[in-house]
């Protein structure tokens, strides 16, 4: 069996499910934070969406950076430190790690223990040649380069597959390209994927799959909150919603209450009016040249950026500046 080089965990500060429902329910525009979709079930629910017709974003991607292998590979050069931000889909990282001259190192960065701990033993069997390390860690908080970490003055590549950026608010967006830009340092890169806006029939539907995976993963946060918190929420009591918000170029998702109703929580009660709403996520939509732009207010110089025949999504290869 080969071994992980190094597991730094950092002791991410893990909000619990129960304050963040009461902190989000307590609110006179009630919302829920998305990182609670992805329990056991949620996860294998997203897997089904990816799977739709009408979501094209992971299958784009994937086919994209199938494509663009030998670019990458030509932009990266060799031996590069590989630090894979929120390790997702395997599918993904092997396309980058495949396209690589000789990478000296992978290193994955996830809040969650267990979640890392199967990735990165994933990537071990299956390169068993290459140095693998991990951190276990909030990386939306900025964080140094752990001494574990290579040494050597290696290039480092960071990689944030999945349009995840689009989950956060373009100001938080921006404090997270900053973070990346000093853990990399200086001759180091990014490699991002990242949604761009379309016509609004197809983002709207993207969200709104026609054989409801969209709206189970959605209502599985009430489904949480009746199983882990002693809630008996009546889940076809809140409808899924999911829209493109043209004007801050997003898409929203909500649970709509179709009814007005109250909800007891661990001895609190929250009262819904029919037609009230939690918001549950939003996605957002860039163009290439708006995100190009943060990028470099950001610290980087963006180097290449490739979208599909549809220009549907997009993935940037910047350098740091
Ligand atoms: C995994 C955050 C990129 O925003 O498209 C899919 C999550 N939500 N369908 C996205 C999601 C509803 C997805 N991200």
């Amino acid at each position: 069996m080969e071994k992980i080089a190094y597991f730094v965990d950092l002791q991410p500060e893990l909000e619990d499910f129960l304050s963040a429902v009461v902190k989000g329910f307590s609110s006179s525009r009630k919302s829920l934070p998305p990182k609670f979709f992805y329990d056991a079930y949620g996860s294998q629910v997203f897997d089904r969406i990816c799977a739709t017709p009408e979501y094209y974003v992971t299958r784009t991607e994937i086919g994209l950076m199938k494509d663009i292998g030998a670019e990458i590979r030509a932009l990266a050069g060799p031996q590069n430190v590989v630090v894979e931000y929120g390790c997702g889909s395997s599918l993904k990282i092997h396309a980058l790690l495949e396209a690589l001259i000789d990478p000296a190192e992978y290193l994955a960065i996830d809040i969650s223990k267990q979640h890392l701990i199967n990735t990165v033993e994933e990537i071990v069997a299956d390169y068993p040649d290459l140095r693998v390390g991990a951190i276990c860690a909030d990386f939306s908080a900025s964080f140094d380069w752990p001494p574990e970490a290579d040494q050597s003055g290696s290039r480092r590549l960071a990689y944030f597959p999945g349009s995840t950026i689009g989950n956060q608010m373009p100001a938080e967006a921006a404090q997270f390209l900053i973070s990346v830009r000093r853990l990399i340092g200086e001759g180091g890169s990014l490699l991002i994927g990242v949604d761009l806006k379309k016509d609004i029939g197809v983002l709207n539907r993207a969200y709104n799959d026609a054989a409801g995976h969209t709206a189970d993963f959605n209502l599985n946060l009430l489904r949480r909150i009746n199983n882990e918190l002693g809630a008996s929420i009546d889940l076809s009591s809140f409808e899924h919603r999911a829209y493109f918000n043209a004007e801050k170029s997003r898409i929203e998702m909500h649970l709509e209450s179709n009814i007005d109703q109250t909800v007891d929580i661990d001895g609190r009660t929250f009262s819904f009016k029919s037609g009230e709403t939690i918001h549950t996520e939003n996605s957002y939509k860039y163009s290439l040249a708006e995100f190009s732009e943060l990028a470099e207010k950001c610290g980087f110089k963006p180097r290449k950026a490739w979208t599909d025949a549809d220009d549907f999504f997009s993935i940037h290869y910047l350098d740091a500046r």
